[in-house]
C-alpha cells in the first residue's frame, strides 16, 4: 500500500487583467459595489479565438510536469476538472492529450463535472488510481475560461462580476511513507437544489424549466427532432449561468467548516493544526467566515480571489501553487484543501505536504 503525493505543481492565468472598472463599462456595478461583496479586484480574461480551456491546461500542466521532473510520456491518466469545455463533447481530457503532444495513445482520459468542486473531486479520484497501484503518474487538471459564457449586461452582474480565467495542475505520484501525501478526502452532494447555481441550456430538457421563480427558457416543439440546443428564447437571448447568490451564500459557509472538520477528525486534527488551508476561492467574504468560524490565524489560509476572481475548478490549484511559489507551505506541513459549489457538491482533502 502506497500514498499518492502531489508531486509537481503548476499554473496559468492569461495575461488580460480586467478591472472592476472595466466591467462597469459593460454594465451598472461599480468597484465599491464589487469590493465590498466579493473582495475582487481583477480577474483575468483569455484571449478570446486563441486561448481555450484546453489551451490554458495545458500550459498549466506542461509546469506540473516539469516541477514534477518526469517526460510527458510518462504521464499514464489525464483528469480534467472544468464547468467550461471547449466542446459539447468530447471533453477537454482527450483535447488537453492532444494539445501537450502525448504519444502515449492508449493512456486513459477522464472528465470531471463537478464545478467549482471539481479540482477536490479529481484529486480523490487520482488519489485511489495512485494508491490502488494502477498508476504512477497521473495528471490532473482544473481549467476555466468563464469569460467566454457570461452576460456582460446588467441582467448578468452578479454572476459576472465573481468569476474569472485560468488554469492548475498537479502531477500525482506514489508516496511510500504513510504518514505524508494525501492523508484522507471526503466527498458530498445534495442534488434538491441543483439549478440554484447553474447553466441549464443547452441541454436536453429542451428548454423546459418547471422550478418555481425560474426563468422559463421556452419550450422546444416536441414534434420536432433535433431542437433540444436551439430554442427560440436561446437564440433570442443567449444563454447563461444562474445563481442565487444569497443562497450560495449560506450553503458555503455552513458546508466549507463542516466538511474541514470531517477532515481534521478522521485523521485526529484540529483547526489549530492546520498549516495552511487553501478554500476554493469563491468569495473573499466567504473565506472570511470559514476562517471566523473555525478560528484560524491569517497566516493559516491563503486567498487569491483579490486579483484572480472565483477560477472555479482552477481556483485551488492556482492558490496552493502561488502559496508555495511564495514559501507559505513547507515540507510536513498539514495543509487542507476544501470546495463548494454548484450540484451542490463540496470536498476536502487533507495532506501532509
Ligand atoms: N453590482 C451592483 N449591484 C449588484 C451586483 C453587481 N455586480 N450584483 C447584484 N447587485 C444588486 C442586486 O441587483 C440587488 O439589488 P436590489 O437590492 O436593488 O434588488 C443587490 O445588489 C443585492 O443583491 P443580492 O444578490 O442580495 O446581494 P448579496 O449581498 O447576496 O451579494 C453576491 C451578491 C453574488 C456577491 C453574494 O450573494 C455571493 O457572493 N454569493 C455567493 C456567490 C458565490 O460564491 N458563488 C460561487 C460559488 S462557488
Amino acid at each position: 500500500m502506497v500514498n499518492s503525493k502531489i508531486a509537481g505543481i503548476g499554473y496559468y492565468v492569461p495575461e488580460k487583467e480586467v478591472t472592476n472598472d472595466d466591467l462597469a463599462q459593460y454594465m451598472e456595478t461599480s468597484d465599491a459595489w464589487i469590493q465590498e461583496r466579493t473582495g475582487i479586484k481583477s480577474r483575468r480574461y483569455a484571449e478570446k479565438h486563441k486561448e481555450t480551456t484546453t489551451t490554458m491546461g495545458a500550459r498549466a500542466a506542461e509546469k506540473a510536469i516539469e516541477d514534477a521532473g518526469i517526460a510527458k510520456e510518462e504521464i499514464d491518466f489525464i483528469i480534467f476538472a472544468t464547468l467550461s469545455p471547449d466542446y459539447y463533447f468530447p471533453g477537454c481530457g482527450v483535447l488537453v492529450q492532444r494539445e501537450l503532444g502525448i504519444s502515449n495513445l492508449e493512456m486513459g482520459a477522464l472528465d470531471i463535472r463537478n464545478q467549482c468542486s471539481g479540482f477536490i473531486y479529481g484529486l480523490s479520484v487520482a488519489d485511489k488510481f495512485v494508491k490502488s497501484g494502477q498508476y504512477k503518474n497521473v495528471l490532473l487538471i482544473g481549467s476555466e475560461m468563464h469569460s467566454m459564457g457570461i452576460d456582460f449586461s446588467t441582467k448578468g452582474r452578479n454572476v459576472t462580476v465573481i468569476f474569472g480565467d485560468g488554469a492548475g495542475a498537479v502531477v500525482l505520484q506514489p508516496e511510500k511513507d504513510l504518514n505524508k501525501g494525501i492523508l484522507t478526502t471526503h466527498l458530498h452532494s445534495d442534488g434538491r437544489d441543483a439549478e440554484e447555481l447553474s447553466f441549464i441550456s443547452p441541454g436536453s430538457h429542451g428548454g423546459y424549466h418547471d422550478k418555481e421563480g425560474f426563468e422559463d427558457f421556452g419550450f422546444v416543439d416536441p414534434d420536432v427532432p433535433g431542437e433540444i440546443f436551439i430554442t427560440e428564447k436561446i437564440a433570442k437571448d443567449g444563454t447563461y449561468p444562474y445563481m442565487n447568490g444569497p443562497a450560495v451564500f449560506k450553503k458555503a459557509v455552513k458546508k466549507f467548516p463542516e466538511v474541514i472538520m470531517t477532515a481534521l477528525k478522521t485523521k485526529g486534527y484540529d483547526t489549530k493544526d492546520i498549516d495552511m488551508l487553501i478554500p476554493h476561492q469563491a468569495n473573499l467574504r466567504i473565506s472570511q467566515f470559514v476562517a471566523k468560524t473555525l478560528g484560524l490565524g491569517p497566516n493559516q489560509v491563503h486567498n487569491n480571489i483579490q486579483k484572480y476572481g472565483n477560477t472555479t475548478a482552477a481556483s485551488v490549484p492556482i492558490a496552493l501553487a502561488e502559496a508555495i511559489e511564495l514559501g507559505k507551505i513547507k515540507d510536513n506541513d498539514l495543509v487542507c484543501l476544501a470546495a463548494f459549489g454548484s450540484g451542490f457538491t463540496w470536498g476536502s482533502a487533507l495532506i501532509r505536504w
